[in-house]
């Protein structure tokens, strides 16, 4: 009869020759199993690391930017814990959504369900994403009361990889105060330099909403006034997913009937 004990199997096996093939190929599965295990259990439990770090690099990203809005470090540095307020709002009717932690709203999980988000007509995506979340988060910077800077957030394709970025608007609502690109996969040291401070310092001071409140910014050689920033040289393409990313976000499709709403509230 079959001896099936594992012990005498095992010591079986180690007993055959190693030139074998039975014993290379045996040796071989269980190195490869043993690895598929390891990477599997290491993956799984580091997923949630990774998110946090996602989420401290993110709000590193905002104090950054927060820090290089001029006189607004001196604010927040007298200001209470309360001075930003984080809401979330309906694109749609432009409302704030009640009753809900804005602050733990994850775009890209409302961006991939169907219930969450809406698709986009090609016409209208001019970010390039394809689906639009119909919720998302605004951070509102208050002194005395009022928002003195309102900090949106999108993201757009951009030469190779999903550009995400904060945009403050000072509180006129037309002009941006500071951007800061928190995430980007673009080609290191020609598309990733839409992150670094030089290229975003560009942008700050910049009007990039008309009189009649049409969002409009363009890629320009030479550009001394509102409306047109200077690209990166020999990344075009990922400066126009920046470009793009501000068009739509603060467009009609974004939060275009949020800052109509808020516009009318403005002191
Ligand atoms: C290997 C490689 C990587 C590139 N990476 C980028 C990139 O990250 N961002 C970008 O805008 N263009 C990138 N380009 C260049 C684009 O193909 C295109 O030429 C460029 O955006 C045009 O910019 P320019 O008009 O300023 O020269 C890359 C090109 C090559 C060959």
């Amino acid at each position: 009869m079959a001896d099936f004990n594992p012990v005498r199997l095992w010591r079986r096996f180690l007993a055959m020759p190693n030139d074998t093939s039975t014993k290379t190929f045996a040796v071989a599965f269980m190195v490869a199993s043993v690895s598929a295990v390891a990477v599997a259990v290491t993956a799984v439990t580091l997923r949630p690391l990774q998110a946090e770090n996602v989420a401290a690099g993110q709000a590193e990203r905002m104090q950054e930017m927060l820090a290089s809005v001029p006189g607004l470090a001196d604010l927040l540095a007298d200001a209470d814990a309360d001075a930003i307020e984080t809401r979330l709002v309906d694109l749609d009717t432009g409302e704030y959504v009640t009753g809900v932690d804005a602050g733990a709203h994850d775009v890209d999980a409302a961006a991939s369900d169907q219930q969450a988000s809406t698709a986009l007509q090609p016409a209208d995506d001019v970010a390039g994403i394809g689906n639009r979340p119909d919720r998302m988060p605004v951070h509102l910077v208050i002194e005395n009361g009022a928002p003195v800077l309102v900090i949106v957030q999108g993201y757009a394709s951009g030469y190779q990889s999903t550009i995400r970025a904060y945009i403050a608007l000072e509180s006129d609502l037309e002009t941006i105060a500071a951007i800061s690109i928190y995430d980007q996969a673009e080609t290191p040291g020609l598309g990733t330099r839409i992150a670094e401070p030089d290229w975003q310092e560009r942008w700050a001071g910049k009007r990039v909403i008309d009189e009649d409140g049409t969002v409009r910014v363009s890629l320009g050689e030479a550009p001394t006034g509102d409306f047109e920033i200077d690209g990166v040289t020999g990344a075009t393409r990922s400066s126009m997913g920046v470009v793009n990313l501000v068009n739509f976000w603060l467009g009609d499709h974004g939060y275009g009937p949020y800052l109509a709403r808020l516009r009318v509230q403005m002191p």
